[in-house]
């Protein structure tokens, strides 16, 4: 790689973001189609992130991704918000357009699409969400997106799937017929009912944490994801019973292909981004 004068820059603001394993693919991407541009990470403090956001426009870096904890408290410094941002409210992705920021969420297409390599066709699924959070709000707009059935929205704090569901009826109309927030208990109950399993919460990380559900209960002819980027015990019992099944890094892959297409305009190559990582699923 040559760089010179006409170098553009990208990157990810983080915090932490040592482990962002975006650089990477990023930089693999553009110098598989010999895009002149550097992607880089910035660790960004939480109480600077007005400044990070303004710096973009300063040093006219053209684009970043945006991960946690910022991709909420981006939003108030940029200057549009694409459609999704505004349902999602939270972005993972900044254009600069001659100073203009524009920022979007890729996060709910890289789900699907990461979705889409173990399930061709989401329409029509029941699907069972655990975790009403951030990441929770992107891959529920995904699969509302995709026309599912039914979404159990199962959450430690039901009330946070509810608020979920309330906020997300001013956007897409009865959607109170396909959301149906659950606890975390009641999750034994329904699982026969759904085809896809999805975790978006945080427990499976470290190995000696409690299972979210009886996971006996698992079937083979569940797919199941977990955006922990790992093997977790969910994933585990999933493959010994035969399931379809995938961690992160497909939903990390295609939402980074999506921001480099908004990016560049043009196609990712997203073998060259898997193979970076050497991810071979
Ligand atoms: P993210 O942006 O990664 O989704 P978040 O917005 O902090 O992170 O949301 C974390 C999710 O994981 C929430 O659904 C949270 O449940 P609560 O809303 O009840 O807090 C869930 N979560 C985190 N730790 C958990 C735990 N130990 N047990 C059950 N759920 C947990």
């Amino acid at each position: 790689m040559i760089l010179d004068g006409q170098t553009k820059v990208y990157g990810i603001f983080g915090y932490p973001v040592k482990h962002s394993k975006s650089p990477t693919f990023q930089t693999a991407a553009f110098q598989h189609l010999g895009i002149n541009a550097v992607y880089v990470p910035f660790e960004v403090n939480p109480e600077s992130i007005s400044q990070a956001v303004e710096s973009l426009r300063v040093l006219k870096i053209s684009g970043v991704n945006v991960t946690i904890p910022h991709k909420e408290s981006v939003i108030p410094y940029v200057n549009e918000l694409s459609d999704e941002v505004k349902v999602i409210k939270a972005a993972n992705t900044i254009k600069n357009v001659d100073g203009y920021l524009i920022a979007y969420n890729t996060d709910w297409y890289g789900f699907v699409e990461g979705l889409k390599e173990l399930e061709p066709t989401i329409e029509g699924k029941k699907v069972l969400v655990i975790g009403a959070g951030g990441s929770s709000r992107a891959i529920i707009y995904g699969l509302l997106k995709e026309g599912v059935d039914k979404i159990y929205l199962a959450n430690r704090t039901v009330e946070r799937a509810k608020k979920l569901l309330n906020e997300y009826l001013q956007h897409f109309k009865v959607v109170d017929k396909i959301i149906h927030p659950i606890s975390l208990t009641d999750i034994n109950e329904i699982v026969k009912e759904v085809d896809i399993i999805v975790n978006t919460t945080s427990v499976g990380l470290n190995d000696e944490d409690f299972p979210l559900f009886n996971y006996d209960f698992i079937e083979q002819r569940h797919t199941v994801v977990d955006i922990i980027y790992k093997e977790t015990k969910l994933l585990k019992v999933a493959k010994e019973k035969g399931c379809k099944y995938q961690n992160g890094y497909p939903m990390l892959i295609h939402q980074g292909a999506k921001s480099f297409e908004i990016w560049t305009g043009q196609k990712a190559p997203i073998d060259v981004m898997k193979k970076s990582l050497n991810l071979h699923y």
